[in-house]
């Protein structure tokens, strides 16, 4: 099993992956809209042969006022289900989480989860560390509740990057994008009307 940064041909498998794990869809237009822009804090899980297994799509937010920084939002989070409860989701949440300190400077992760969602509740909280900060009535299409989280992220702010280094990385990073979105394939199809994000 390893973890990787996505790339833009891991998106279709991305999107079918959370086809089968979630009911918040997302146009495929809406993954390359987070690979192009913030193309450091997606990851994905793959298995020996290549398979995708999990994802994280994850992308940055504007400061809030009277915040100095931008912080980080994770968009959607799955593992397919035989590959469940071997860590993976919580490498993934912590290898974007790192991604987003030392390419963004990001203070702090922000999140939504369904209140029934009770193994996303306990990875988020026992396993990551985050805090609920308030309840989101109705934020989901059908009508559910959220929790709306957040991860402190200053933990992992202690080794920071240099900033040539992360120049270097953002500039190749988004060649790689750029470079292959036409293969990427149909922009234009997938799922409409998410209804709040996933997580
Ligand atoms: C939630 C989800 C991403 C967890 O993925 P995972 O790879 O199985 O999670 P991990 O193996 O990293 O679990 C880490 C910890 O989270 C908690 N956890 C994970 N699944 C759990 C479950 N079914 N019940 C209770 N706790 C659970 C446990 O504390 C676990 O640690 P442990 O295995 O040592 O007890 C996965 O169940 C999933 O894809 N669900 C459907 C999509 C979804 O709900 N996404 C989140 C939307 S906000």
């Amino acid at each position: 099993m390893n973890i990787r940064c996505a790339r833009p041909e891991d998106l279709m498998n991305m999107q079918h992956c959370n086809l089968l794990c979630l009911p918040e869809n997302y146009q495929m237009k809406y993954y390359f809209y987070h690979g192009l822009t913030w193309p450091q804090v997606s990851y994905v899980a793959e298995d020996d042969k290549g398979n995708i297994v999990g994802y994280v799509l994850a992308k940055m937010e504007e400061p809030e006022p009277g915040e100095e920084s931008t912080h980080g939002h994770i968009t959607s989070l799955a593992v397919k289900r035989s590959y469940r409860r071997l860590g993976l989701a919580q490498k993934l949440m912590n290898q974007a989480s790192k991604a987003m300190v030392e390419c963004f400077n990001a203070q702090y992760v922000s999140l939504h989860v369904r209140k029934s969602n009770r193994a996303a509740l306990n990875l988020y909280t026992n396993s990551l560390g985050f805090k609920i900060l308030e309840i989101e009535p109705k934020y989901y299409a059908d009508g559910e509740d959220a929790y709306s989280m957040r991860r402190d992220l200053s933990e992992l702010a202690e080794r920071p990057t240099a900033a040539t280094d992360m120049a270097d990385l953002q500039s190749e990073m988004l060649e790689r994008w750029i470079g292959n979105n036409d293969k990427g394939g149909n922009v234009h199809g997938g799922h409409g009307g998410h209804g709040g994000h996933c997580c």
